[in-house]
């Protein structure tokens, strides 16, 4: 599935290349991401970014492009940092290696007129990321801009094609943004890319592909499932909709999910299975362990469920697609546990897979959602993992454990929630700690469990901060657990940052 003349962005590797696409599509232009070695597969591209990379260029094996092929593209060309360098190298010019990395904050220094920095202040601020420096330019490329160590920054290769040293994708270039746009303006043929029209393109797609298949989903009242069921629905194909409860829901989840369906007007299966994960997770304390069981169990009921599957389903995003088509990411291996197991490999193979959100950033399927109607609070919901409660309850996972987590939860998101905190963070949460400790209920001794609560905010969970909810919110939730969930006498709050925690507590 994709829209027409897209821009096209091709990795090099470097970390900011998926934020490149992110950026160009903020700017309102349709996006995606190709490997150096697809430049054919771009099809008509409207613009073709080239991103920064880790490797140098000098190196033998770096990666390279089909500079002849390029050429005769006849589009405007915007090299990045590596990008540009290899524009410079494969033009017949060369760089200077250097062990030593220029990175953080420069001064962006234009040495005239530019329409790439046209609106942009003078000495704005870029940031640089690189080791390499462009020596001997290709016949006819001029520098157009140096920063305060005089660093050639910015190169035009001709009326249409430039290179930038610079990454104009981080916010810590203060008007990267502009020069994006500005770039982009050359790109006369790009289609708008709005979420409305591309929403009437997913629907077409969608019945091209479904081809009266029966089509089986599995939801789970998150974003992601819940705005591809109704996706499916405007598009008005029958679908079969199975949501597993394993156990390791939330207080009310499963009833409240099935409400949230009912009223979106899509119907759905309930499975409830908890007696099966209660009793698979019996005895196991081994986090991995406990994930691997759940995940395969989870798969299992699922398939057993919808027995025949024709077509099935899956609300896979952007980013999970990025990562797992890099090789060996660890985040690739979390991200594609669910919907590349096995199983759903092989239908896969078979042609029998639909993703109609693959397209699309977190972000944008919450506008996607919002066009087809969906409330904000199910849009806005914070991220719940897919072992639930599981890697909330470190150790063994018991129905007397959980059910002190639900409680805690409850209380937590419903004072997050009036507090007007809960928009504010991105992910919130209570976990049990598995130590009682000695404490005092009226005149008596208490034996009991410390639960933590756990607000972090967060761009893509990769680095999370923990977050400063005031002392007196903090007080009259650890009160109100203290109060009224049975089997807690002391209540933390975790104030560690993700690198070295997690967010989860598993
Ligand atoms: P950690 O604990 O790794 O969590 O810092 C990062 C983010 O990922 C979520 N998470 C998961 N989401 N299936 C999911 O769908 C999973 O197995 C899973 N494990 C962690 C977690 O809630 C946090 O947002």
């Amino acid at each position: 599935m994709s829209c027409s003349s897209p821009i096209a962005v091709i990795d090099f590797g470097s970390q900011y290349t998926q934020l490149i696409v992110r950026r160009v599509r903020e700017l309102g232009f349709f996006s995606k991401l190709y490997a150096p070695d697809d430049l054919k597969e771009t099809g008509s591209p409207a613009a073709v970014i080239l991103s920064g990379g880790p490797r140098s260029v000098s190196d033998a094996d770096a990666p390279g492009i089909d500079l002849d092929y390029l050429k005769a593209m006849g589009v405007p060309v915007l090299g990045v940092c590596y990008g540009m360098q290899l524009l410079v190298t494969r033009g017949g010019g060369g760089v200077t290696p250097s062990n030593k990395r220029e990175y953080g904050p420069a001064k962006l220094l234009p040495t005239g007129e530019s329409l790439l920095f046209s609106g942009v202040s003078p000495e704005s601020q870029i940031w640089m990321s690189h080791s390499d420096t462009v020596g001997d330019l290709p016949e006819g490329v001029a520098v157009i801009a140096r920063n305060q160590h005089d660093t050639p920054v910015a190169l035009k290769f001709s009326d249409d094609w430039f290179g930038i040293q610079f990454h104009p994708e981080v916010s810590h270039s203060h008007e990267g943004m502009q020069i994006l746009e500005n770039f982009l303006k050359l790109a006369k043929d790009a289609p708008r890319f709005q979420i409305e029209s591309f929403k009437d393109h997913l629907v077409e797609e969608i019945r091209k592909q479904v081809k009266g298949r029966e089509v089986v989903c599995g939801v789970s009242g998150g974003v992601d499932s819940t705005v591809l069921a109704m996706l499916l629905h405007e598009a008005e194909i029958p679908i079969r909709a199975i949501f597993v409860d394993h156990g390791l829901l939330r207080k009310d989840e499963a009833s409240e999910v099935q409400a949230q369906f009912e009223q979106l007007g899509v119907e759905i299966e309930t499975i409830d299975v908890s007696a099966r994960f209660f009793g698979a997770l019996e005895g196991v304390t081994d986090p991995e362990k406990k994930r691997r069981i759940i995940g395969d169990l989870f798969i299992d009921v699922f398939f057993e469920t919808a027995a025949h599957i024709d077509l099935l389903a899956q609300g896979t995003l952007y980013p999970d697609v990025i990562e797992s088509a890099s090789s060996g990411s660890i985040a690739s291996k979390i991200k594609t546990h669910h919907n590349r197991v096995d199983r759903i490999l092989e239908l896969l193979k078979e042609g029998r897979v639909i993703e109609p959100l693959a397209e699309l950033f977190k972000d944008e399927v919450r506008l996607l959602g919002k066009t087809l109607g969906i409330p904000h609070p199910i849009l806005y919901r914070h991220p719940f993992p897919g072992p639930g409660l599981a890697v909330r309850c470190p150790g063994e996972v018991t129905p007397e454990k959980l059910e002190i987590i639900r409680g805690g939860d409850a209380v937590f998101m419903r004072q997050l929630k009036e507090s007007g905190w809960y928009d504010k963070v991105w992910q919130a949460y209570c976990a049990l700690i598995p130590v009682k400790t000695v404490g005092v209920k009226g005149d008596e001794r208490s034996y009991e469990y410390a639960v933590t609560l756990r607000a972090v905010v967060s761009e893509d969970a990769m680095t999370a901060s923990w977050v400063h909810l005031p002392y007196e919110l903090l007080g009259s939730i650890s009160n109100e657990i203290l109060n009224d969930v049975p089997g807690v006498n002391r209540v933390l709050y975790d104030i560690s940052t993700k690198p070295p925690a997690s967010i989860e507590w598993e």
